[in-house]
This record gives structure tokens, sequence and C-alpha cells, in this order.
């Protein structure tokens, strides 16, 4: 049984699927494990081939060559050019936007190849060690709290000096999942006074563990969906959000945005009028910039300023810290080999919730029902 390893494609991707410990712990796991990796895979990682090969894998040079193998595991979904080396006997494993790309996720059906997307993965307990969506959301809040902290042109801590008093920054996080929670966190550490802001009410509790200030906005009723996600807002909700949010953000230096629901747009809780409000200076991090942002003036992937505040929307954060996310990344995808490999044979248990759950593609069909129905209505609005 053969895992093949390409080098990613996508523009300004730095990660790569599998780091040469977790290569070496599959390689080592039984004689029947092969790893096969392109060459220069890991160097968006700075992970250069000879690691790789000390590891045990085989290195190659044709892009062509891992896809050869049984199960192919990649970090970004796979371009057209990639889709077409899939084979109907293939397994990929990747973030395939399952609910977002309706049209690749077709064109992956019609290869006949067997499909997981690392997005896909029920969130229960027994599924932790596999949740990429968590691991990599870490990494996306770490970086925004340091990224606001870089272009806000005042402190985060409280100063006292022989100059006098400096007060110190508030930031305010939207969205205290995965990502807002990290990003609050690390705020803290950097001594700023911090609120974080969301829909879901169990969340309150872990904000103000964190020694933040939870905002409570009455937009009727706990908010929660299916999953531990948040439902979508319906307009009045959304109206009443986005003028109690108006009033909050005139104090704050610092907003990092990161409220998502999943296969939606992302929900604008900062409007032109709330920006207006802000004092000079201040900035806004928008993590939520690639499903089209939590501010209204929000331009993915820049960086603009407007009514004198600093407006930025990154793209790919986690692989602005490849090293670590790469690392995360390949050990979630050995977990989740782990229960794909029985005693060096591949062994795909439909009935398990965890492999069932996260298969969106299998014998040419889209088996996952939310995925089938994004790609349904990609497929109309294209015709
Ligand atoms: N294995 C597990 O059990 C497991 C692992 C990870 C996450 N989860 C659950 O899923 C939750 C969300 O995960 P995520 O971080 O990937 O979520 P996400 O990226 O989909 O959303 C980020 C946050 O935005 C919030 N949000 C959505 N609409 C909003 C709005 N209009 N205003 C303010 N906030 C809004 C959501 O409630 C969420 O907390 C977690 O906090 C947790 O409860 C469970």
């Amino acid at each position: 049984m053969r895992i093949g390893v390409p080098k990613e494609t996508a523009d300004g991707e730095r990660r790569v699927a599998l780091v040469p410990e977790v290569a070496g712990k599959l390689v080592g796991a039984d004689g029947g494990t092969e790893v096969v990796v392109e060459r220069g895979a890991g160097a968006g990682a700075l992970i250069p081939d000879v690691q790789y090969e000390e590891a045990g894998a085989g290195m190659v040079d044709d892009p062509a060559g891992p896809y050869e193998a049984d199960v192919v595991v990649k970090v970004a979904a796979p371009s057209a050019e990639e889709i077409g080396r899939l084979r109907p006997e293939s397994v990929l494993i990747g973030f395939l936007a399952p609910l977002t790309a309706g049209e690749a996720v077709q064109a992956i059906a019609q290869t006949g190849a067997t499909s997981f997307a690392m997005e896909a993965i029920p969130r229960i307990s027994r599924a932790q060690s596999m949740d990429a969506l968590s691991s990599q959301a870490n990494i996306a809040g770490y970086r925004a709290a340091l990224i606001g902290a870089q272009e806000l042109g005042r402190f985060y801590p409280m100063l006292m000096t022989a100059a006098g008093t400096i007060r110190p920054a508030v930031v305010l996080v939207l969205g205290a999942g995965v990502a807002g929670l990290q990003a609050i966190a690390t705020a803290r550490r950097l001594g700023a006074v911090v609120q974080g802001f969301d829909v879901r009410a169990a969340v309150k509790e872990q904000v103000e563990s964190l020694g933040a200030h939870f905002l409570e906005f009455d937009l009727g009723g706990d908010l929660e969906g299916t999953g531990g996600y948040a439902r979508e807002l319906t307009p009045e909700q959304q109206g009443r959000q986005q003028e109690l949010m108006a009033e909050a953000i005139g104090k704050v230096d610092v907003v990092i945005s990161t409220a998502a629901v999943p296969g939606r747009r992302a929900p604008v809780l900062v409007t032109e009028e709330a920006v207006r409000k802000m004092k000079p200076g201040s900035v806004i991090v928008d993590l939520a910039a690639e499903t089209g942002g939590n501010c209204e003036l929000t331009e993915a992937g820049q960086s603009v300023v407007r009514h004198d505040v600093k407006i930025l929307g990154p793209l790919n954060v986690p692989s602005t810290m490849p090293e670590h996310a790469s690392q995360l990344y390949a050990r979630n995808i050995h977990s989740l080999l782990d229960l794909m490999i029985k005693e060096g044979e591949l062994e795909l248990d439909f009935d398990d919730e965890v492999i069932a759950g996260a298969c969106i593609t299998r014998e040419g069909e889209i088996v996952h029902e939310a995925a089938r129905a994004a790609a349904q209505a990609a497929t109309a609005t294209s015709s």
C-alpha cells in the first residue's frame, strides 16, 4: 500500500500534507506501507528532501508520481490538472472545500476516485486528533492577534513609565470559535484588554476563562445550530447585530473577526457606518476574508485604509506558519490514516461514522449530502 505526497501547487500554499516525522511512522508501522514524496514537496515549509529520505520515503521528480499511489494526501483542494491524475481506484484526502467548490467536487466524482475532505470529519470527541479545521484555525487566530499588534501604531499592554502611563489597547474578537479563542488568548498574553463576541451562548464561559469580557447582544435566543456551529441569522437579527456592533466598536483599537457559518458567506458584522465610528489608526484583521469578510469594506488578500482605519483581509493565514501548520496537519492526516489502514492494507469501513462522514465522492457519485446539494447549486448557476 502506497501513500503519495505531491508538492502543493495552489498560489501561496507553503504547507505540505506529510512531514518526515509522520512519513517515518507510517513506513515504520508495518512493512506494507510505502510513502512516495514529490521532490521539493516540503520546500515551502523549509523541510529538505533529505529528511524525507532519512524517514524511509521514496522520492520522485514527476509531479504525477504521487498520484500513482493508492492514497494521495494533499493540503489544498486539487487543481483541474491534479484532478485529471486521479484514477477510479485512487483515494484522495485533503481540504476539498466540499460546500463551496461544487464544480471541482463534481470533477473529482467523475474520475471515480474515493475522496475524503478534512473539513467534513465529524467534530466528535473520537475524531479530535483528526480535526484539521481546529489545528489550522488555532494558527490563524494566533497569527491574527500578532498582525493586529504589528499593524496598530499603539501599545497593546498598559505601560507605566517615567513619561506617564499608556492605557492598554482594547481588542475585540468577533466569533469565539477555535480561531477566535486563540486570538483572545494571544492578545491577552500581549497585555491588551480583550472583549469577545459570539452568537453561541455556550462560549461565554470560555471567553471569560481566558480573562476577556464577553459582549452580550440580545438577538433573540441562542443561535447555536447543528454540530456545535452557529446558525445563519435572520435579516432582522443581522440588522440588530450590526447596529449594536456599531455602538460597541467606537472604543476599540483592534477588531479581529473570525465569524463563520459553514458553507455560507461570512456574516457581515462590521458595516461601513461602524468603521466610521472607530478611532483613527484602529485596525481590523478580518480572518473571514476568504468567505466574503465580516467587515463590509474588507478586500480579500488586501490591506486597505478606509475612514482612517486599516482593514486587512489576509488569505490562507495558516500557510504563513508553514512548519507548524504542516506538522499539525500531518498528525491529523496520520490519525485519519490510522482508521483506514489495517495491517498494511487499505480497509475503508463505511460503517464508521468518521469515514462515512468525511467521504465526499465514491464510485462516480457525490455521496456527501451537503456537498451534493452545493455541487447541484453550482452546476445550476453555471449553466
Ligand atoms: N471535536 C470537537 O468536539 C470540536 C472541535 C472543534 C470545534 N467544535 C465546535 O465547533 C465550534 C465552532 O468551531 P469553529 O471555530 O470551526 O467555527 P467556525 O469557524 O465555523 O465559526 C467561528 C465562530 O463564528 C461564530 N459565528 C457565526 N456567526 C456569527 C455571527 N453572526 N456573529 C458572531 N459570531 C458568529 C460561530 O459561533 C463560531 O464560534 C467550536 O467552538 C466547538 O463548539 C467541536
